[in-house]
């Protein structure tokens, strides 16, 4: 196992946060991982908008259904993407600033479960701008068991649809 599959493996979705600030070096490795994030014909139409106001974090976490527990964390990401422009590469951008984040030992959530009109209102995002998903990054004041996944037999196919690989997990 290498570093970068450990990464990958560890990361888990935190809820709890210690209110430790994001050295600015941090934020620039993960902002710096977001950037280098591969989209469809290179076209990067997305952006991030990176909330460390209190303020406005306690707003933003109250817009996510109240999940008030995201306001804690040092900021909040919102990644969105510019008119047209589909989900996937936005969300591929978000994943490299969360891996990078856990990679440097930062808790992360993605968090989809949002009233659009009322984050639009509290970032000031423009109406034909599409949101995608946030994230809280900071010191995690938690230690979360992996959840559950299925099975390899139950997401895997051999060749074509229907023939499971399985495999020892
Ligand atoms: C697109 C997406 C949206 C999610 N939205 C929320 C959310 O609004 N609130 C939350 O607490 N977790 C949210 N999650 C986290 C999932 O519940 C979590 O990833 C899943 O239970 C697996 O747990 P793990 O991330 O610790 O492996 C979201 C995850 C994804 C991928």
């Amino acid at each position: 196992m290498n570093e970068t599959l450990e990464t990958m493996w560890n990361r888990r979705s935190v809820r709890k946060y210690k209110s430790d600030p994001l050295p600015p070096e941090h934020l620039r490795l993960i902002l710096e991982t977001a950037r280098r994030a591969p989209t469809g014909g290179n076209r990067q139409k997305w952006r991030m908008i990176v909330i460390s106001d209190p303020d406005l974090r306690r707003k933003t976490a109250e817009a996510c259904s109240h999940q008030m527990w995201m306001a804690d964390a040092a900021v909040i990401l919102c990644l969105v993407t510019e008119p047209g422009e589909g989900q996937v590469n936005g969300a591929i951008v978000l994943d490299q600033a969360i891996l990078a984040a856990t990679s440097l030992g930062y808790g992360t959530c993605w968090v989809g479960a949002y009233d659009a009109d009322k984050i639009r209102e509290v970032l000031d995002i423009p109406d034909d701008y599409g949101i995608i998903c946030l994230t809280p990054v900071g010191v995690s004041a938690d230690e979360p068991k992996a959840r559950p996944r299925k099975s390899p037999g139950e997401l895997f196919m051999r060749e074509q649809f229907g023939t499971p690989i399985e495999y020892d997990v």
